[in-house]
């Protein structure tokens, strides 16, 4: 089987980044490197790039697109976390940073992993496999109460409470045909829209530790960036786009004292300036690449510290 992925707002994405030749670069989630090569492209023979992914069949897949390139680009095999913090330890400083999150489409489409229900397979759902915790073992050892939370916040599912009910009576549930007919009977269909499709986003968030690593390392992606850097984040779904808008929010304004305090105790700085008043969506009618339906791309210049007042 061709593993393919189509990059997402491509264009839009190189619009706001604004490569520049010599530059360096860091994609914390390179996949299969649509991005990092067009950017990389533009960056030149001087320009520089630091690809970062957490699955080995990415990391493969990057290897062998990247051979040519030499001391150009590294590449590590790692959660962008542990990657950002270790740079970070290490007083890295770079130009541009990508974050396109999620799934790619080869880790769909391979169907051993376990993210679609349209394949049976294994409750997997690893983005790295060599992880101990598989969506099987979150569907068949969670208590009742905490799968119920998972499928409700992280689906937004509210039918949550049976879906989890009817899960621990079923138990155990080995495939993804078994568990997307079950929770199908609960929900029904809504348009288009599967009725599995909120408990598998859900199980696969759980899984992946998506939502915390994602608010966990922006902070550390600002302190990577230079002065006039620039960040860009595709999210594609609303808690993942939450977090991103909330701390872009937050770090381009210079208090975040509760608005009704009257005097600023907070000492905070803006550290960024957003470069979008209202995130790119992906579009709705991509039929070759499904997923941009519900991207949304958005976009953040480092700001020049400000100096400390004596
Ligand atoms: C949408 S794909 C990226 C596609 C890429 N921009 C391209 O053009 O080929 C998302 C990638 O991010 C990786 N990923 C997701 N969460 C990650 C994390 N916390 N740390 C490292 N990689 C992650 C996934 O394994 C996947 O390969």
């Amino acid at each position: 089987m061709t593993l393919q992925h189509q990059p997402v707002l491509l264009d839009d994405t190189i619009q706001v980044l604004d490569p520049k030749p010599g530059q360096l670069y860091l994609d914390a989630t390179a996949g299969f490197g649509g991005h990092a090569g067009a950017i990389l492209d533009r960056l030149g023979p001087n320009g520089r790039a630091i690809l970062v992914d957490r699955d080995a069949s990415a990391i493969r897949a990057l290897t062998e697109r990247f051979k040519d390139a030499g001391e150009r680009v590294e590449i590590i095999h790692s959660s962008y976390l542990e990657a950002c913090e270790r740079l970070a330890d290490e007083g890295m400083l770079v130009d541009l940073i990508l974050l396109d999150l999620g799934v790619s489409s080869p880790q769909i489409d391979q169907a051993e992993r376990g993210f679609s229900f349209r394949a049976d397979a294994p409750l997997d759902m690893r983005m790295d496999q060599s992880q101990s915790l598989t969506a099987g073992h979150v569907v068949n050892t969670y208590p009742q109460i905490e799968l119920e939370r998972i499928i409700r916040n992280y689906g937004e599912e509210r039918h949550a409470r049976a879906i989890a009910r009817d899960i621990v009576a079923a138990r155990p549930i080995e495939t993804t045909k078994q568990l997307a007919s079950l929770v199908r009977k609960i929900v029904g269909r809504s348009g288009d829209i599967d009725g599995a499709t909120r408990t598998f986003q859900a199980l696969r968030i759980e899984v992946n530790s998506e939502l915390s690593q994602l608010q966990e390392a922006l902070p550390i992606l600002t302190r990577l960036l230079v002065p006039g850097g620039r960040i860009a984040v595709i999210t594609f779904h609303s808690l993942e786009d939450r977090i991103v808008k909330q701390y872009f929010d937050q770090e381009s304004r210079d208090c975040i004292c509760p608005p009704k305090q009257p005097i600023c105790t907070c000492g905070h700085h803006a550290t960024l300036k957003k470069l979008l008043n209202k995130p790119i969506a992906g579009s709705i009618n991509d039929a070759i690449n499904p997923r941009a339906r519900s991207a949304k791309l958005r976009a953040a210049a480092k700001l020049t510290p400000k100096p400390k007042e004596v």
